[in-house]
């Protein structure tokens, strides 16, 4: 059902917690099964240089925030808005289609914390 990355990425999740005084922060929930997800980020001269994530939910929520933040991480904080569940799909090599839903509370969770580092600096 899942492949080798999910299941990497479940049991050995990447850049786990979150960033004390972030520049931006974001999160996510999904009404219907309940998790939730919260994002927080460090930015340099618009690239994202650290990424940390914090999530109450599902295995797939647990991999797909995980390789989420990889993506992230090093990128342009433009580029990373882009990220969709396509991106995190491929980058997991596979997700059950039920479970492309979970991938969405990293997206979302991540445009916020975008969107909160952009009002930050523009004030
Ligand atoms: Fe809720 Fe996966 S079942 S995010």
């Amino acid at each position: 059902m899942y492949s080798e990355k999910v299941l990497d990425h479940f049991m050995n999740p990447r850049n786990v917690g979150m960033i004390q005084d972030p520049d931006g922060e974001g999160s996510a929930g999904d009404p219907e099964c309940g998790d939730y997800l919260e994002i927080t980020i460090q930015v340099e001269h618009s690239i994202i240089v650290d990424i940390k994530f914090m999530v109450h939910g599902c295995a797939g929520a647990i991999a797909t925030s995980s390789v989420l933040t990889e993506l992230a991480k090093g990128k342009h904080i433009l580029v990373a808005y882009t990220i969709n569940e396509n991106d995190i799909v491929t980058a997991l090599d596979h997700l059950p289609k039920e479970k492309i839903h979970c991938s969405l509370l990293g997206t979302v969770a991540l445009r916020n914390a975008i969107n909160d580092y952009r009002c930050k600096c523009n004030k």
